[in-house]
């Protein structure tokens, strides 16, 4: 067993900060990852940081467009604190080494990106997230903190009284990569949990393989509900048979998407009249679709992206990593011909519910990042404001768990009496099924009653890993995992209605059947990874489920998501956020309204046009 007063689970951008965090405040701080620190999903980030640094611009400007981007379904107190917070949390990553690209007389650069009223997106060339985790990777190798990598965690510790809000997170488990071994982590003070995003639910994705949302799934099996998991971005600009980003950074200097006819149909076609190529995300994406709609896609499938006109030299300052990926992954030169580019799932706004100071109705466990859901996003993040909501939250997170006082919450969690419930009759009945039903945290497992939640988590995962190596045959992960891929790229895309998100359910819930035969075929105890996918594919099962749930209930139009029924934003039934909690392995599904008034403003929906 082993003790520290914080644990942090995920070693990218938000984990890492968290970790800083809570170790200046006085707390023994550990990261358990199954991952090292620098092979994190935050490396792949491009673009860069949204922070109100520059004259002419401010916090308030960066909280109004925020607001809008998210079509007004983010709560204004968190969207405030990201906006004061983020230009003095990007100067200190400045201060400790990161090396933003400068402008001539030395200040930061900045940069326009889409939906940004002001050009406010720091970054060092187009590989932002890449010297951010390694900026923080030094600050954390620098203050001694203990880092677990690869050691993948299974489950959380919590206890089990009936109503989730009254449970008390007490540690983790985790199996050792390396050995084989599943062990309890004892957290005094908090746990963390930092585990990205869930974008392998979907097969044509921006995000590494190791975004696989196990923070989310454990968070929703010990009963925090999971927020908003219908809105899911898809990147405009993903290179087709890879999925990998190319960054909004090239649009952001003047990149043109053009469609088979050499039009530029962000204008052509009115798309976009003001903004072009630089509207948020959700309203490029459809507009990219459409063209291939209407067939005035290349190959009737992507569209062209053309930075030639940028000039080699700026390119090779400002975007080079952009040629590298455009080479070696779609043998494409960008400075002689236009980049082929498709959207691709990449970021989710929704996740783990928590207030502004990171905490979830249970206890002892918070979530940071893209698993978290504070929110800040709403139904549609702009670009480049990912990286500042891991250093803003992630920070106030590890002070939080560490015994910082940062103020009462303004953001309330659980389900309570402010909420209400959902009547939709599902067509499908969807939550545990047989032996799924042991991972609730209600199951027992067949351990002592007497031993506290720590060990009989440790016991269950134990009991768990050996079920999955003593079966020899079955189904194995990856057949179900493609399955589940492509059940949610056909149904739950960017265009959604209730027939597809229907089949995609039924699809969904034939996979957690299928699961219950699953088995591991490598017999070995060492980086076994053929056992770590299988887990990890379960927990992908859960978090579908719960994206597919968001979109078949919310019947409306709004941000990144799109409702064939109902192709209008329905501000008078739809300012509230969607919740599924994971009740005995039963999800129920309930509502909470929007926060709108911020310090001294109530930011009222308006049309959102760009
Ligand atoms: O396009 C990009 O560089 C991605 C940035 C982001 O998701 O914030």
């Amino acid at each position: 067993m082993y003790e520290h007063d914080v644990l942090v689970v995920g070693a990218g951008g938000a984990g890492l900060r968290a970790a800083i965090a809570a170790h200046e405040a006085g707390a023994d701080t550990a990261i358990v990852s199954k991952l090292h620190p620098v092979r994190s999903h935050t490396g792949a980030a491009e673009g860069g940081i949204n922070a109100a640094l520059q004259e002419g611009d401010d916090w308030e400007l960066h909280a109004y467009d925020t607001m809008k981007g998210s079509d007004y379904l983010a709560d204004a107190p968190a969207v405030e604190t990201l906006a004061q917070d983020a230009p003095e949390d990007t100067m200190r990553l400045e201060h400790w080494g990161m090396p933003f690209s400068r402008e001539e007389d030395g200040r930061v650069s900045q940069r326009p990106f889409g939906g940004l009223s002001y050009p406010r997106t720091t970054y060092a060339g187009a590989e932002t997230g890449h010297h951010l985790l390694h900026t923080m990777y030094e600050q954390v190798v620098k203050r001694g903190i203990q880092v677990y990598d690869e050691w993948y965690v299974m489950n959380l510790a919590t206890t089990d009284e009936a109503d989730p809000n009254d449970r008390q997170c007490e540690g983790i488990v985790a199996y050792d990569v390396q050995s084989g071994n599943v062990e309890g982590f004892k957290a005094n003070q908090g746990v963390i949990l930092a585990t990205g995003g869930p974008g392998q639910a979907f097969d044509h994705t921006t995000n590494a393989v190791s975004c696989t949302g196990d923070g989310h799934a454990m968070a929703y099996r010990a009963g925090a509900p999971l927020e908003d998991m219908e809105f899911i971005q898809f990147h405009p600009t993903s290179l087709p048979s890879t999925g990998v980003l190319i960054s909004e950074g090239v649009r952001g200097e003047g990149g043109i998407l053009y469609n088979n006819e050499g039009e530029r149909f962000m204008f052509e076609y009115g798309y976009a009249n003001n903004s072009g190529e630089l509207a948020s995300r959700d309203v490029v994406a459809r507009a990219e679709l459409d063209e291939v709609a209407e067939g005035r896609g290349v190959e009737d499938e992507y569209v062209h992206l053309d930075m030639r006109h940028l000039g080699e030299d700026r390119i090779l300052d400002r975007l080079e990593n952009i040629l590298h990926l455009a080479e070696d992954f779609e043998g494409v030169d960008g400075l002689v011909e236009p980049m082929p580019v498709k959207p691709g799932q990449h970021y989710a706004m929704g996740g783990i519910e928590v207030d502004e100071n990171g905490q979830t109705c249970i206890d002892g466990l918070y979530a940071a990042g893209e698993c978290a859901c504070v929110s800040v996003h709403g139904g549609n993040r702009l670009g480049g404001n990912a990286l500042p909501e891991l250093i803003v939250f992630g920070k106030r997170a590890g002070a939080h768990a560490a015994g910082d006082d940062l103020g009462e919450p303004e953001i309330r969690t659980g389900y309570g009496d402010d909420v209400e419930d959902d009547d939709t009759e599902l067509p499908v009945a969807p939550g545990a099924s047989g032996l799924d039903s042991a991972d609730s945290v209600a199951a027992d497992g067949g351990v002592a009653a007497e031993t506290g939640a720590l060990e009989q988590a440790v016991e269950r995962e134990r009991a768990r890993v050996e079920r999955l190596m003593d079966k020899d045959s079955g189904v194995q992960h990856a057949e179900i995992r493609s399955k589940l891929q492509k059940a949610m790229t056909d149904y739950v895309n960017v265009f959604r209605n209730e027939e597809g998100i229907t089949k995609a359910l039924k699809l969904i819930r034939e996979c957690r059947e299928e699961y219950q035969d699953v088995y591991v075929d490598d017999p070995s105890k060492t980086f076994n990874t053929d056992l770590q996918q299988t887990i990890e594919t379960r927990n992908l099962i859960d978090v579908a489920e719960t994206i597919a749930l968001g979109a078949l209930v919310r019947n409306e139009f709004r941000g990144a998501h799109w409702r064939q029924e109902n192709q209008v934003r329905d501000d008078e039934n739809w300012l509230k956020h969607t919740l599924v909690s994971w009740d005995d392995g039963e999800p129920s599904i309930f509502y909470r309204p929007v926060i709108l008034e911020g310090e001294e403003k109530t930011y009222e929906p308006k049309v959102r046009s760009y």
